[in-house]
């Protein structure tokens, strides 16, 4: 545990506020942008993980398969570490209930939270509530395994993109001040919203990283130069034999001038 990484694990307003990260300066005076998805079967595996990677990384996410198998207790279990967490948990439904499911999960001390954009105004609105400046709150627009043919099927008859506009310009019109977005949206969200907007992005994947399942990625230089703010990453860095190294040669790439 290292103090910066403590000493940015409270969030005060959102939006470019997002301070935690901002505040943790590894290898030179820029903010560190890595956030690890901790998608492995258990407490143990999360914690080995966090352990092995040390202070090369700030912040990790704990996901829907984690948090469902190990419960609330993985997330003091990682946290007790001095890291931040993202849980994310992507919260959709009635605004009662989301507003008191943040509300929990700000008492957990989670430093970022997701709700799911498409459950409109009232939602927004009752989530960040619920948060009341405690931790940031992104909006998750349109999921990327989500193509045309899937938002027919569900009545919205429209280009991904200009779906993911609409939801994130929603999100904003009622409070969030953070969006997920893959990388190839990212460019056009920071164009549209400007540097008040803050922009996690997943499915970045360094040159010489398998692709895995992703298939529409950018390289993290390449994330961050279109915009990113942060960059979640799985198993670019979690499978590799010496995963801190593979997280400090990541921070080295985007570090690199052009
Ligand atoms: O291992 P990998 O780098 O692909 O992991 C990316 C992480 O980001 C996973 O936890 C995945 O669920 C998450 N994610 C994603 N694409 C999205 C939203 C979340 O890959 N659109």
């Amino acid at each position: 545990m290292t103090d910066e990484r403590t000493s940015g694990s409270q969030n005060g307003s959102a939006g470019s506020a997002f301070i935690p990260l901002h505040s943790y300066y590894i290898l030179s005076p820029v903010r560190n942008p890595l956030i690890v998805a901790l998608d492995v079967p258990d407490q143990d595996a999360a914690l080995r993980l966090v352990e092995r990677i040390g202070p090369a990384v700030a912040y990790y996410k704990i996901g829907l398969q984690l948090f469902t198998r190990c419960g609330p207790g993985v997330v003091k279990a990682v946290k007790e570490t001095g890291a931040g967490i993202f849980l994310d948990l992507k919260f959709h439904d009635i605004p009662n209930t989301v507003r008191h499911s943040v509300d929990s999960a700000c008492a957990l001390g989670v430093d970022l939270l997701t709700i799911h954009l498409g459950g409109g105004g009232a939602m927004i609105r009752a989530a960040m509530q619920g948060a009341g400046g405690r931790t940031q709150v992104l909006g998750v627009t349109v999921l990327t395994s989500s193509n045309r043919e899937t938002l027919r099927e569900v009545g919205a008859d429209v280009p991904v993109e200009d779906q993911v506009l609409r939801l994130a310009r929603l999100g904003v019109e009622h409070g969030v001040t953070g969006v997920v977005a893959s990388p190839l949206e990212v460019s056009l969200l920071r164009q549209l919203f400007g540097s008040g907007l803050t922009i996690v992005t997943p499915g970045v994947r360094p040159e010489w990283a398998e692709a895995n399942d992703q298939q529409r990625t950018l390289t993290p230089q390449a994330a961050i130069r279109a915009g990113a703010d942060y960059l979640v990453i799985g198993r670019p860095i979690t499978a590799q034999a010496d995963p801190r190294e593979a997280a400090t040669r990541i921070l080295a790439e985007i570090e690199q001038s052009p």
